[in-house]
């Protein structure tokens, strides 16, 4: 009982002292992210997307196989995929493709759920942007040491490259 008495008067002390020093050494903290602790995080400058007017890039290498190739040039004007309208089909589309020397859609867009070949993209893969992506010339967030199975993957290549199948 004289232990436990002890023990917890010396609980108490420490509490005092850390109370009391505690306003003092918070004045003193200086926070990793250089603003105080409740101020709003700061936004990061926005970054300029790369590449230019679709024709003028290479490939972009693929870094693992069936990965949706990254977009290599500029979309600013032509992001706006509705219902009704889809401009990356006006260049990438079965009809399309040749006249514009882009690269085809790949052959899977061409299958409905069910397996079924269809003559124009299937609606499941209307959302272009959900998949593919335009660059930033960023450094990543966080290091990491993955290496893509690059053998598998396409090599950047000339523009409208041939396809194997
Ligand atoms: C004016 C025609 C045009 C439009 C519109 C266009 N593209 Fe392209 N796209 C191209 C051309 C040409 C290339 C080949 C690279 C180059 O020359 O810039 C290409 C390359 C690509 C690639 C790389 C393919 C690969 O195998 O590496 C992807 C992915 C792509 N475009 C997606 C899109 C998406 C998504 C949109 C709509 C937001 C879009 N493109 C709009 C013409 C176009
Ligand atoms: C659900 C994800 C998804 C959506 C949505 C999608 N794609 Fe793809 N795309 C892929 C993947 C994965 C590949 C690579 C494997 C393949 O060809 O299926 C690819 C390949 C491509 C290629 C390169 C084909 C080649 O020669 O290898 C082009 C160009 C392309 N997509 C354009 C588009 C356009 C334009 C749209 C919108 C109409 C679109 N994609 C929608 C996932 C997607």
């Amino acid at each position: 009982m004289k232990h436990t008495l002890k023990t917890t008067f010396a609980i108490l002390a420490t509490a005092a002292c850390w109370a009391l020093t505690t306003p003092a050494s918070a004045q003193e903290l200086k926070p990793m992210r250089g603003a105080d602790v409740a101020a709003p995080d700061q936004a990061p400058d926005a970054k300029e997307y790369l590449g230019g007017k679709p024709g003028g890039q290479r490939k972009i290498a693929r870094t693992f196989k069936d990965q949706p190739p990254v977009i290599p040039h500029a979309i600013e004007n032509f992001d706006e995929i509705s219902l009704e309208e889809n401009q990356c089909l006006s260049c990438h589309g079965a009809e399309t493709y040749k006249k514009k020397k882009a690269p085809k859609i790949g052959d899977s867009h061409f299958l409905d759920r069910d397996g079924k070949k269809l003559e124009e993209a299937a609606a499941r893969r209307h959302n272009c942007v959900q998949c593919h992506v335009p660059q930033v010339d960023a450094p990543p967030l966080v290091d990491n040491s993955f290496k893509g199975d690059v053998a598998d993957a396409k090599p950047a290549g000339k523009t409208a490259a041939k396809k194997k199948n």
